[in-house]
């Protein structure tokens, strides 16, 4: 069984699918943890992002390794390193160019083959799996997203003024959402859930619910996630 949960930045939707996926005994694909590894890469190695073509056949040549949301490229771990502010910055230079997301379209299906997954991004239940049995699409307020990105900055020593998360936040959702592949978008039959007002656990303790509703219902047999991807 395949459960995507999109949404934009700061909605809350690593915490929640990383516990969502524990709670389920299902595996958790992160597929940000993945773009931000090629443009990890890609900074490294100082490829010319503009050259899209030959950027797409670097990330094709990538030693490139994620299990339990480490990850590993050229066999070091870098699940902290692809965190950095300068990763992204560029980070819109991998998520737009549509050889590497083709890249990373096709891993991330073969990854989830013979799985039960809980899978985060933006584009998880409109491309991906578009026939995954249960999408969420997670969200929040703007104000509410700004807040508490601002509060997990303080929290790692890090002061930022408030209307400079929330400006950073519009960019990137505009980034996200006018992406001409990939774009951040909601599924038509996916579940919206604004989480304002809600905490980790209570979004977790709905989605429990919503995932064994579709478990026990007689059409969850796997065969409509399995029945091909034809969105794209
Ligand atoms: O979820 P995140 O913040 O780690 O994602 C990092 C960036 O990667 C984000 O700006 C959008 C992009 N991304 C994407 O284009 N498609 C995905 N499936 C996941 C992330």
């Amino acid at each position: 069984m395949i459960v995507t949960i999109d949404g934009p930045a700061g909605a809350g939707k690593s915490s929640v699918a990383k516990k969502l996926a524990s709670q389920l005994s299902f595996f958790f694909l992160d597929t940000g943890a993945m773009y931000r590894s090629v443009a990890l890469a890609g900074l490294r190695r100082d490829w010319d992002f503009h050259d899209q073509a030959t950027v797409g056949r670097s990330t094709q040549a990538l030693k490139y390794q994620y299990q339990d949301a480490i990850v590993l490229l050229d066999g070091g771990d870098v699940s902290q390193e692809i965190r950095d502010p300068e990763v992204s910055r560029n980070i819109h230079h991998v998520a737009d160019n549509p050889f590497v997301r083709d890249i990373l379209v096709q891993w991330q299906r073969q990854w989830a083959v013979g799985k039960d997954l809980v899978t985060e991004g933006r584009d998880q239940g409109t491309v991906v799996f578009p026939n995954a049995e249960c999408k969420i699409f997670l969200t929040a307020t703007d104000a509410e997203r700004a807040r508490r990105r601002w509060l997990e900055l303080k929290d790692a020593g890090q002061a930022f003024q408030l209307e400079q998360v929330l400006h950073d936040q519009t960019e990137r959702d505009r980034r996200d959402r006018e992406r001409k592949v990939g774009a951040l978008r909601q599924a038509s039959d996916a579940v919206e859930i604004i989480s304002d007002g809600m905490s980790c656990e209570e979004v977790v303790a709905q989605l429990t619910q919503m995932v064994n509703a579709v478990r026990q219902s007689p059409a969850a047999d796997g065969s409509k996630q399995r029945s091909g991807f034809d969105e794209q």
